[in-house]
């Protein structure tokens, strides 16, 4: 019987994020939004499936009260924008101070149109926390309040990033061979 490992998977380039840089900067993330959102009314909300690795780690770094709520989503067609709410929340956040949680945004386009579905419910407050920011690939503008670390533009895995359903568990941020992504 073999044994996999990670480490020697051949789909794995290398590590670009090691865990310990993302612990750090997911404590410090969480320190922040603690300081800021005291005596709020905190409602965080994460889309389905890739954000939840970082919920997880992040909703026990704000020392708060608060609630987590889920959405999913699919696009129509990639790199359209419009997308359809395949699962919504199941709670109002209508007077809620809402603090989106992202694994990664690249382009922008799905979370612009996630922003407007959610502004029209009348939140308190609407604001963005992504873990990576692949900002160099943003075709809208977006105020992302809370972002961790930029990375360049390169397909990654772990963390809560996937290639067709894999690699969700890794927990560091990996780069892939060439050779997979053809
Ligand atoms: P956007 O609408 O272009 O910002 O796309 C955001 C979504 O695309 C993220 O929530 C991820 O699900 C996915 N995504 C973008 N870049 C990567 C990547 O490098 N690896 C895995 N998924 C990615």
């Amino acid at each position: 019987m073999g044994f996999y490992h990670s480490m020697h998977d051949p789909a794995i380039e290398g590590i670009l994020v090691s865990t310990e840089v993302i612990a750090d900067t997911v404590s410090e993330l969480g320190r922040r939004i603690t300081a800021d959102y005291a005596g709020k009314n905190l409602a965080l909300v994460t889309v389905l499936r890739g954000g939840v690795i970082f919920l997880a780690d992040l909703c026990r770094e704000i020392d708060l009260p608060l609630s987590l709520d889920f959405m999913a989503i699919s696009s129509y067609s990639p790199g359209a924008g419009a997308v359809r709410i395949t699962k919504d929340l199941d709670d109002s956040i209508t007077g809620r101070d809402v603090l989106v949680v992202e694994d990664i945004i690249d382009t922008g386009l799905t979370l612009n149109y996630l922003l407007s579905v959610l502004r029209q419910r009348d939140p308190a407050s609407l604001a963005v926390c992504t873990l990576f920011d692949k900002d160099v690939r943003r075709l809208v503008d977006l105020p992302i309040e809370y972002s961790g670390i930029r990375i360049p533009d390169r397909f990654v895995i772990g963390y809560g990033l996937d290639l067709m359903g894999r690699y969700r568990n890794l927990p560091f941020l990996a780069t892939l061979r060439e050779e997979v992504m053809e």
